[in-house]
């Protein structure tokens, strides 16, 4: 099957930009554990602000570590953001505990403070705020509430490398943060994530439990002071990672204008993006809007593939999907209403925003 002429998003990284780098790579042998590593690891923690930096392997594998951090089990309860990628939740759902989904915002799509106020319980063990497609509106006041009732709070900022609120970049201002690495995100390593935090003793707890258990050495050998896990980047990935991040800011912007030409054009069909705080600078990873009233959101994405645009529906109402919902019956409103208009369009460098917003009029007939 060919590929749509305008995909979703085109990464913001070429062959040319790595070429020397993968070479210095194969020539020294290191694969693992080098100085990439390390670098992309500290350039990280310098960006976000935060005291600690981990490279893991995708924000499912961050995600997971975190709750095993945070001693999440069987009969804990997790109050996540109902409208995001089923990552969010299975995470919770492996460890045995249960995901008690907490409605978000019709507008930013973000977790509703007093929607987490009435799903915490004494059952509760930790709140995942998500930012949705990257947006972290809101989030100062989730961490308001987490630190009222005595709550880790962990951002699933999977989307939100980039974004920041009040001037503080997503990754230093809860208390764990998960990026991700996916090639719909901004910053693409193939796969790949990350965990920042600002305490010092988490931080020595996932140094130890990301190294296999290992703390030290032990004559010869290292000390596995307990069991760990290998979640680890490789040096290739690295480069990657650092090459984007370098231009991250750039990147940003220009999205940002993409947006703004896309709501301007479509104001007249009743498209509304989504909405963001003037306190928050949205890195705009995945470009999101509302379509309601005459535009049939199924039938305009279908319109669209069948002309060569590659257009996706936003993301998931977690407690509507089939394993949520035959197992806890406890749907959420304005997900479930997000999750059948919302719809995702094209942005990357260099898109021709006039021909995906002419196809959107042909679908629409106007
Ligand atoms: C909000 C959210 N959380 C978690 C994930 C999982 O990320 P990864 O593919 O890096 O595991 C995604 C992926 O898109 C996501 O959007």
């Amino acid at each position: 099957m060919n590929a749509p002429a305008i995909r979703l998003i085109r990464p913001y990284i070429s062959f040319d930009e790595v070429e020397t780098d993968f070479r210095n790579v194969f020539e020294s042998g290191i694969f693992t554990r080098g100085p990439y590593v390390e670098e992309f690891r500290s350039e990280l923690a310098v960006y976000t602000g935060a005291r600690h930096a981990f490279l893991t392997t995708s924000a499912t594998t961050a995600l997971w570590v975190c709750l095993k951090l945070l001693g999440i089990g069987p009969g804990d309860e997790v109050v996540v953001s109902d409208f995001s990628f089923p990552a969010t939740a299975n995470v919770v759902e492996d460890l045995g505990a249960r995901p008690i989904f907490a409605d978000v915002s019709l507008e930013t799509f973000n977790m509703l403070p007093e929607e987490l106020e009435r799903r915490i319980s004494a059952r509760t063990k930790a709140v995942i705020f998500v930012d949705a497609f990257g947006n972290p509106t809101g989030l100062s006041r989730i961490k308001a509430i987490c630190e009222h009732h005595g709550l880790p709070l962990i951002e699933d900022a999977a989307c939100a490398i980039g974004s920041s609120e009040n001037g503080f970049r997503c990754g230093g201002i809860a208390d764990l943060t998960c990026f991700s690495f996916h090639p719909r995100k901004l910053l693409t390593t193939g796969e790949g994530g990350a965990i920042t935090t600002n305490r010092d003793d988490w931080a020595a707890w996932l140094e130890m439990k990301l190294a296999h258990g290992a703390r030290g050495t032990k004559g010869p050998g290292l000390d596995f002071v307990d069991y760990g896990y290998n979640f680890r980047m490789s040096e290739l990935q690295a480069v990657m990672g650092r090459k984007q991040l370098a231009k991250l800011e750039a990147i940003v912007d220009e999205r940002n204008a993409i947006r703004g030409a896309y709501a301007a054009a479509l104001a007249a069909y009743g498209f509304e993006p989504q909405h963001v705080g003037a306190e928050v600078r949205h890195n705009v990873q995945s470009l999101v809007f509302r379509v309601g009233g005459r535009c049939d959101r199924d039938r305009l994405i279908a319109g669209l593939r069948s002309r060569g645009v590659e257009a996706t529906i936003g993301t998931y109402a977690l407690s509507a999907t089939t394993y949520h919902l035959h197992r806890y019956h406890d749907t959420q409103p304005n997900a479930a209403k997000l999750d059948g208009i919302a719809v995702t369009l094209p942005c990357y460098s260099g898109i021709d925003v006039g021909r995906v917003v002419s196809a959107i009029c042909e679908v629409m007939n106007v």
